[in-house]
């Protein structure tokens, strides 16, 4: 079921994309890595292959898909009008994780944008992504290709423990190197808005287009203002343990969570710790997942959603997570792990 393109000659690799591109040009479901997280492609103008999608994911039909392109000159066709801040953020970005939404034209189907009049258009960083967004007609529509609601995959591995049987191919490309989903940036509205934070920062768009806010729904998580993305409402990326997440001075979370586990641990259950290289040899009666290094976020980045996988492997009762608020990717990776938590957080 899984193909492997990883490491391959070039004539085996061209072959395997030809092949998936042949699938996508069909109507087909191939799901393919790009350097944020693995996605679930479809040919984006076609509604029907856009709703083959939605029905693998147990996706609800509301949230949009995001179309990938592998060529500037592309976008002209599935947009209505490019503003300035377009072309000046492809240039600085793209390829790259970055999606600009855009008001839409006739060519894409409302069962791709789930029924807006805008579209989220996004050229990913990844030589297989790319060549298969050429050879699948340069149009792909991809979500995160998890089951609805699961953390969303970073190997060909995740991907074929939801979707294994579901979809038509899975291509290896080995890990990913972001590990979190692309910044989403609004350019319909009067001030660009940032919809969902990821690897580009708020300050590194200002620097190229200026002014850019972040979506309210996005920073007042629990108040009534919905999210502008429609994904953003709805849980994601739960494990199946209730999660934790532990805020604080440093030596003070560490306390907390050893007494929250050994108590967890008196009950004749077993806990989860998602912890740091830092600090994971000072917890006590659980199992402890080193998230990567405080002194390199992208390394907690990329391995945020395998461990919230591995922990569901280990049936832990309950997971407590120290919080990681790093310098540039630290709102994309705590808007993913609060989400994951459904925002219960303990504060100490
Ligand atoms: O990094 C990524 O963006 C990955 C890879 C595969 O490219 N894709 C991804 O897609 O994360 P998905 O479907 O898991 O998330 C898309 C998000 C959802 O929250 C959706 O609501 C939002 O983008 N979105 C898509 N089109 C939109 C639109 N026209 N207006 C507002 N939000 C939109
Ligand atoms: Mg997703």
């Amino acid at each position: 079921m899984i193909t492997v393109l990883e490491d391959m000659r070039d004539s085996v690799r061209d072959e395997g994309i030809h092949r998936a591109g042949e699938i996508l040009k069909k109507g087909g479901l191939v799901a393919f890595p790009t350097e944020t997280v693995y996605g679930l492609g479809a040919d984006a103008l076609d509604a029907g292959a856009s709703a083959k999608i939605y029905q693998a994911k147990g996706r609800p039909s509301d949230n949009p898909l995001i179309v990938h392109i592998a060529d500037w000159e592309a976008i002209e066709k599935i947009t209505k009008e490019r503003p300035w801040q377009a072309r000046r953020l492809s240039e600085a970005f793209w390829p790259g994780p970055l999606t600009m939404i855009l008001k839409k034209s006739d060519a894409v189907p409302y069962a791709t944008t789930g029924g807006l009049d805008t579209v989220a258009v996004r050229m990913p960083d990844n030589p297989i992504a790319l060549a298969l967004i050429r050879a699948g007609g340069g149009y792909i529509a991809a979500p995160s290709a998890n089951t609805s609601g699961r953390p969303s995959p970073t190997t060909a591995q995740h991907v074929a423990e939801d979707l294994d049987g579901e979809i038509d191919m899975i291509i290896d490309g080995g890990p990913v190197s972001i590990g979190l989903e692309s910044t989403i940036v609004d350019l319909t509205e009067e001030t660009p808005t940032i919809l969902r934070p990821g690897f580009i920062s708020q300050e590194m768009l200002q620097e190229v287009i200026g002014s850019v806010e972040m979506d309210r729904g996005l920073i007042a998580a629990d108040s009534s203002v919905r999210p502008k993305a429609p994904g953003m409402k709805y849980r994601h990326y739960a494990p199946r343990a209730p999660l934790f997440i532990v805020e604080g001075e440093r030596q003070k979370v560490q306390e907390k969570i050893n007494t929250l586990t050994s108590a967890e641990h008196e009950k004749g259950r077993t806990p989860g710790v998602i912890a740091t290289d830092e600090t994971s040899g000072s917890y006590t009666h659980a199992l402890v997942e080193s998230i990567g290094s405080r002194a390199d976020e992208r390394s907690i980045a990329q391995h945020l959603y395998a461990i919230l996988r591995e922990f569901d492997r280990l049936e832990v009762s309950v997971i407590y997570s120290e919080s990681f608020e790093t310098p540039q990717m630290g709102p994309a990776i705590m808007n993913r792990l609060m989400k994951a938590a459904g925002h219960q957080v303990i504060h100490v």
